[in-house]
């Protein structure tokens, strides 16, 4: 029998890239989207389904929908997010929470309906797509490291509570993707300007750098078919990286201590001052 997804945020980059190729290799796919109007593409495997990770019913909607036509949801990929740009000074209360609603509630959200089918037949896979600032932090990035801060620990959580119904959950921390994500799905706050008093220097010095790492990425294909690879491999660790920047980083987290980890963050985005 073919596995049933579900993946949201599918509309572009690594979702929309992933489901296309799990579509490809056979797996029902159901790309969750806010917008399903937009996603262009046709494939036998592949339901574009409406799904906001916000909306408890739109999530119960989909779900049900999903279970009237194939009977379960075997693999669940948590891939909507965006990443919020801003001092922490100056953040209003709607865009602070706003980062954490998509990028973490909306995990629990969809997560919160989707575990009681996996645990009624004994078998599931949950893929969380953190970020390598899931375990490396940066200024004006605050928001964002802190929500995939929390996605890694809402892995690390998951992991124990499911073992038992044979539910695998694992996490994948991407490096910079050239996907949607600098153009569609920065949010930069008013905070953000040059001429800022306080962080001017800072934001000249980074916000560009960020972007262009984004926009010079790898390809959301690479990401793929890492997701393609873990679910596909029962002995999969619990999280794996793709992508230059993220393997970089990542293993120098592991074996530096916390204060020489960050002189190397330091020198590499220009952070001292
Ligand atoms: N690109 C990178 O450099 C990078 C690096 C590390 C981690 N990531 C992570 O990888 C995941 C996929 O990002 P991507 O690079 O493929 O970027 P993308 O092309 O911008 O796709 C992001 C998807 O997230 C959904 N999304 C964004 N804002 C949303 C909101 N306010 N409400 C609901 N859904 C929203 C959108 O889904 P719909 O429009 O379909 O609803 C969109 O298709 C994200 O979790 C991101 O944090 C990306």
């Amino acid at each position: 029998m073919p596995k049933v997804v579900l993946i949201t945020g599918a509309s572009s980059g690594i979702g929309r890239t992933t489901a296309l190729l799990l579509a490809k290799h056979g797996y029902i796919v159901y790309a969750g989207t806010r917008t399903p109007g937009n996603f262009n593409a046709k494939s036998e495997n592949l339901h574009v389904i409406k799904l906001d990770i916000t909306d408890s019913e739109s999530i119960n909607s989909a779900i049900k929908t999903i279970v009237q036509e194939q009977g379960a949801i075997d693999i669940l990929i948590n891939n909507a997010g965006y990443a919020l740009v801003s001092t922490v000074e100056e953040v209003t209360e709607q865009e602070m929470f706003n980062q954490f609603n998509i990028n973490v509630f909306g995990i629990f959200r969809v997560c919160k309906e989707v575990i009681p089918l996996m645990r009624q037949s004994n078998s599931g896979v949950i893929i969380n797509i953190s970020s390598f600032l899931g375990k490396v932090g940066l200024p004006l990035l605050t928001f964002y490291n802190s929500s995939k801060y929390a996605v890694e620990g809402i892995t690390d959580s998951l992991r124990y509570e499911l073992s038992d119904f044979n539910i695998r959950v694992h996490s994948i921390m991407p490096g910079f993707f050239n996907t949607n994500f600098a153009k569609g799905n920065l949010v930069v706050n008013s905070s953000i300007d040059a001429d800022n008093p306080h962080y001017g220097q800072l934001i000249a010095n980074l916000v560009p750098n960020i972007i262009d790492q984004i926009n010079a990425g790898n390809n959301a294909q690479e990401a793929a078919e890492l997701i393609r690879k873990m679910i596909e491999d029962p002995s999969a660790p619990a999280r794996a990286t793709t992508g230059d920047k993220a393997s970089k980083f990542i293993s120098m987290r592991r074996e530096l201590c916390d204060e020489d980890f960050e002189r190397r963050v330091r020198e590499h985005y220009n952070l001292n001052g």
